[in-house]
């Protein structure tokens, strides 16, 4: 990856080592469960909750992003990644913690109102309308918006050239990497002020997670933060400014990127050694 992300962009927090320790998830120096998050421009803070009337899946779960990062979400199936992407943009009642955003507390708007606040989020599945054409999947994306579109338009269409090739198409003939494009390409019609995306490169190519990840990485650089789960988690970890290291819906690890990548337990546990 690029020299521009190896040493200047790194996240400068001291994450505070967890004294309870768990079990084999005893956390290096660089980990705990407790994250720093004072300058967070989203965080989804200390969160509880399940499904419904249902168990806790999130046990006391932090994630959040500062201004002008990408932070990365790892962990293994089922670790409770989606459940705190859908916590954090209002699909979860939260038992506990708090959601905020620049600042402001927003625990209890509804994800619409999260939206007309600045959230873009590309939820794991169903994030496309497939019998809609990417130009009319562009254009629900901007569905709060009451100004003119057609620059944001041609800025998605300037990011990903293929979905301008293919605008009059629906978008459930394009391949997984262009309908990744086309999710990415809605969200961000809201010109959202905060990206978030989860698992952005499911089942593409490793030739297309290195394209998706360079606009990814592209966006980041117009200033939009991006929170994302990835799969990809050696790759992400890659790019990551901090990266979350979640096991059971708890923070298991947490540090920049680099600490993560680096750190023997995780390597082990996560990363294949
Ligand atoms: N809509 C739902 N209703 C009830 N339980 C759910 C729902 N969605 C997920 N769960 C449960 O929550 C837990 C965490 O699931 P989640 O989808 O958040 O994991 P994940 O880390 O995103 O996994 P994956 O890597 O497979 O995407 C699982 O036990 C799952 O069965
Ligand atoms: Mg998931």
């Amino acid at each position: 990856m690029s020299d521009a992300y190896s040493d200047s962009r790194g996240n400068h927090d001291a994450s505070i080592v967890n004294p309870r320790g768990r079990g084999t998830m005893v956390p290096g120096k660089a980990t705990g469960e407790r994250v720093e998050t004072a300058n967070a421009f989203l965080v989804g803070d200390t969160m509880s909750g399940g499904y419904g009337q249902g168990p806790d899946i999130l046990h006391a779960c932090t994630i959040a992003v500062d201004p002008g990062e990408i932070a990365v979400i790892v962990g293994p199936n089922g670790a409770g990644k989606s459940t705190a992407m859908k916590a954090v943009f209002g699909m979860l009642n939260l038992r506990k913690g708090s959601v905020r955003l620049d600042g402001q507390d927003i625990t209890d708007l509804s994800p619409q109102d999260r939206v007309a606040q600045g959230m873009g989020f590309v939820p794991q599945t169903s994030n496309i309308f497939t019998s809609l054409t990417v130009e009319e999947n562009l254009e629900m994306g901007a569905f709060i918006r009451r100004d003119d579109i057609r620059g944001t338009m041609e800025q998605i269409y300037e990011l990903f050239p293929i979905l301008k090739d293919k605008r009059r198409q629906p978008a459930g003939e394009l391949s997984g990497g262009q309908r990744q494009q086309v999710a990415v390409g809605r969200a961000l019609m809201t010109k959202p002020k905060v990206l978030m995306l989860d698992e952005p490169t499911a089942g593409v190519s490793p030739i297309v997670m290195d394209e998706l990840f360079d606009r990814i990485i592209e966006v980041s650089r117009t200033g939009i933060p991006i929170l994302m789960v990835e799969q990809n988690a050696r790759q992400a970890l890659e790019i990551a400014d901090r990266g979350y290291v979640l096991v059971q819906g708890r923070n298991a690890h947490t540090g920049t990127g680099k600490e993560l990548l680096a750190d023997e337990d995780v390597r082990r546990s996560f990363l294949g050694g």
